[in-house]
């Protein structure tokens, strides 16, 4: 089966770094950076170089150490932001401009107070002018699921003969619903004239917890390039994640007939490394990072676990880079997953001796959240007699 190549665009170095709680230092990217390149992301958004001296300096320092992936430096339409980008970019072995001006009515009228021609302009006079600098453009569309499609067809066609590899559709506000947002991919590829001179990416906030869902109807409806935030992480409710974005891919591959390069056993050290850094832990839910994403508590999914990972983990975890599964013992656990525990503690206990420590397992375990090895050394003390 032939499978189609998506391209991960990280930008967990700009718009993840735009939230609350999560900016991070030069080092601190760096160090991320370089992570996100042993990952394989085929593009790494930086900075914002025209925002503060010390996101010019950073995404500097990064084109500078940074070999395989490419890096992108965003900025607007307007020339200066454009010649910041293009300089911090300078070292950069594979460097992308990113471009972007709203397309939306709404954003249009109350924010850029342009209208649609002068909008088009500065796009079309933006990428000629990035042209200069750099041979990767990205044009990007803000607001664009909330655009009217006409308007972005006639924006993308122009961006794209002024010069542009790739246009980006973001879903900026997260409004868009997975069927609505695939038409409108489908339509983009449709509509365009130029299109195959161009990649389509994607770019879809989780206000509606739809980042990933979106993200996936776009490729199935032709857009090639997923951009999106280790754990999440974005303005508001966060970006796409790309761990779930990358583990969808990997997993159901013979659905999607997709593949990326990301190197999925460095998604946790990823996710860890994020979490280092800025010191938000994620939600023990979380999908493929979170604390409890290999964690099993209930006996009858013990019971599967144990005999065969396969009847309740659909991936597994060495294929996120985890050394295994967590077994955690609690109210809900069942014999077989405590005498497996006893087993690895030293203890051979018969059915007799099983039923009696597990009576007292259970109700320690209603008074606790979970049972601790030392604890279940203690109760078998306290519940079997000494020789
Ligand atoms: O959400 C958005 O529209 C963006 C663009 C700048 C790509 O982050
Ligand atoms: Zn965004």
């Amino acid at each position: 089966m032939m499978e189609d190549q998506i391209k991960i665009f990280d930008t967990t170095l700009r718009d993840g770094e735009q939230s609350p709680g999560f900016s991070m230092n030069q080092d601190e990217k760096l160090r991320l950076a370089l992570q996100l390149e042993r990952l394989k992301a085929d593009v790494i958004e930086a900075g914002f170089p025209i925002a503060s001296e010390g996101d010019f300096n950073t995404v500097h320092e990064i084109s500078k150490h940074i070999k395989e992936s490419t890096v992108a430096a965003l900025c607007r339409t307007t020339l200066k932001d454009i010649d910041r980008a293009a300089e911090s970019l300078e070292p950069a072995a594979h460097p992308r401009i990113h471009t972007f001006i709203a397309t939306s009515d709404i954003h249009m009228k109350y924010k850029l107070k342009k209208s649609r021609e002068e909008v088009l302009e500065s796009a079309v006079k933006a990428v000629e002018h990035a042209k200069k600098f750099c041979d990767e453009i990205e044009f990007s569309a803000e607001d664009a699921s909330r655009s009217d499609p006409e308007f972005l067809y006639e924006i993308f066609t122009a961006v794209i003969e002024a010069g542009a590899q790739v246009i980006n559709v973001p879903d900026t506000v997260g409004y868009a619903l997975p069927w609505e947002y695939g038409e409108l991919i489908g339509n983009i590829r449709k509509n365009i004239s130029n299109i195959d001179q161009a990649t389509i990416s994607v770019h879809c906030h989780n206000d509606l917890g739809l980042a990933v869902a979106n993200s996936l109807m776009a490729i199935r409806n032709g857009a090639e390039q997923i951009e999106c935030t280790i754990n999440g992480i974005g303005e508001r409710a966060g970006n796409a994640s790309l761990e779930e974005i990358a583990m969808a891919i990997a997993t159901r591959n013979n659905n999607m007939a997709k593949k990326t390069n990301i190197v999925t056993e460095e998604l946790v050290p990823a996710s860890k490394l994020l979490t280092e850094i800025t010191g938000n832990q994620v939600q023990p839910n979380k999908a493929i990072v979170g604390e409890n994403a290999f964690a099993h508590e209930a006996g009858i999914h013990q019971h599967g676990v144990l005999n065969n990972p396969m009847t309740y983990e659909i991936m597994t975890p060495k294929s996120v880079g985890l050394t295994g599964n967590k077994i955690v013992l609690g109210k809900h656990s069942g014999r077989f997953a405590l005498n497996k525990k006893l087993q690895e503690l030293g203890y051979s206990l018969g059915k007799k001796e099983l039923n009696q420590v597990y009576l007292q397992f259970t109700n320690l375990a209603d008074e606790k959240k979970s049972v601790e090895e030392k604890e279940l050394v203690a109760l078998i003390s306290k519940t079997l007699p000494q020789e």
